[in-house]
């Protein structure tokens, strides 16, 4: 079961009111969604998700939970109406009007039975099929990518998507060319042998981990589409309105900084958390103990001027 990340403060930071619309773009487990609409008295919940499982299981949990469905995806009980949207997120101005909604939350990355359903995304799991696409309707798989990029892109990947050094992503590119010459890749074994292999002695539980999150990003096209989510959420958002954001690593972190320095320039936008110049807050520790996941974890939020 996926633990999530941060919830009772970004229970607070929502300030949940009757009357909000509230977008939470990454339903996963639906653990934030759950407690939004304990919150909730009064308003509008909409969810998206690109896996459809994710989307089965919410619907089920909502009609075990007395709220009746009246069309699909969309369902109510009292004052509260939830929709259930099966699409990228990066969808969200299809659904949802210009200042249509006044809470808006991504928790980004993947959830934890994702890792053991969705084939390739954990190196943990041997022989398995490098396919790593989080979205019921992506054609492209790791696999594909690691077939068929040149040598350039590869590098930028590794670079660019898993902080990797020059040296370490010219070393990876170059071994990936050398191995689909014998045998195309197809399995997690297949990009574990080459990731030793460049690291030798020096290879450690990080290094695979990092290269996998490359694959991964690079698969799902993560860094453009959270860019995009991010202008088209501060479109959708009121005057007034929430955006928080949860990332987990560097390179989300670095896109969604960028993002917000450059709309706070604008006098679009100002930050809401953090002390000082960190504007972000972290898990304690008790929670980082009991959820390894968050260890790694920042959240980030804005409010719309
Ligand atoms: C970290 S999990 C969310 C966990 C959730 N907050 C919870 O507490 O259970 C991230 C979810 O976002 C979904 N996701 C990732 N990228 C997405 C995208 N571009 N569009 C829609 N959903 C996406 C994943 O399928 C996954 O279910």
């Amino acid at each position: 079961m996926h633990t999530p990340v941060l919830l009772k403060e970004i229970i607070a930071l929502l300030k949940i009111r009757d009357g909000d619309v509230i977008c939470d773009l990454t339903l996963g487990g639906g653990g934030h969604s759950k407690e939004i609409l304990n919150s909730l008295k009064k308003g509008y919940l909409i969810v998206f998700d690109q896996d459809k499982r994710a989307i089965d299981e919410f619907e089920d949990w909502l009609e075990k939970n007395k709220f009746s469905k009246k069309s699909k995806g969309e369902f109510a009980k009292g004052g509260v109406k939830v929709k259930t949207i099966c699409d990228n997120f990066e969808n969200i101005d299809i659904y949802v009007k210009k200042a249509g909604a006044n809470k808006i939350l991504a928790d980004l990355g993947w959830s934890s039975d994702q890792l053991e359903r969705i084939e390739g995304l954990s190196y943990l799991i041997s022989n398995s099929k490098l396919d790593l696409r989080l979205g019921s309707n992506l054609g492209v798989k790791g696999s594909d990518l690691l077939n068929i990029w040149d040598q350039k892109t590869l590098e930028r990947m590794f670079g660019e998507y898993a902080d990797f050094n020059f040296f370490e992503s010219k070393a990876l590119a170059k071994a990936v060319i050398e191995k689909r010459k014998a045998k195309m890749f197809e399995t997690t074994d297949d990009y574990k042998s080459i990731i030793s292999k460049v690291f030798g002695n020096k290879i450690n539980n990080s290094i695979f981990s990092r290269a996998f999150q490359a694959l991964r990003i690079a698969v799902n096209n993560e860094f453009n589409i959270l860019i995009n989510l991010m202008k088209k959420s501060t479109e959708v958002l009121a005057k007034d309105g929430i955006f928080l954001v949860l990332t987990f690593h560097s390179g989300e972190e670095k896109k969604v900084k960028a993002f917000i320095d450059s709309q706070v320039k604008k006098g679009k936008v100002d930050y809401i958390l953090g002390k000082n110049k960190d504007k972000f807050i972290r898990p304690s520790l008790s929670e980082v103990k009991q959820n390894i996941r968050a260890r790694s974890s920042k959240l980030y939020g804005f409010v719309k001027k």
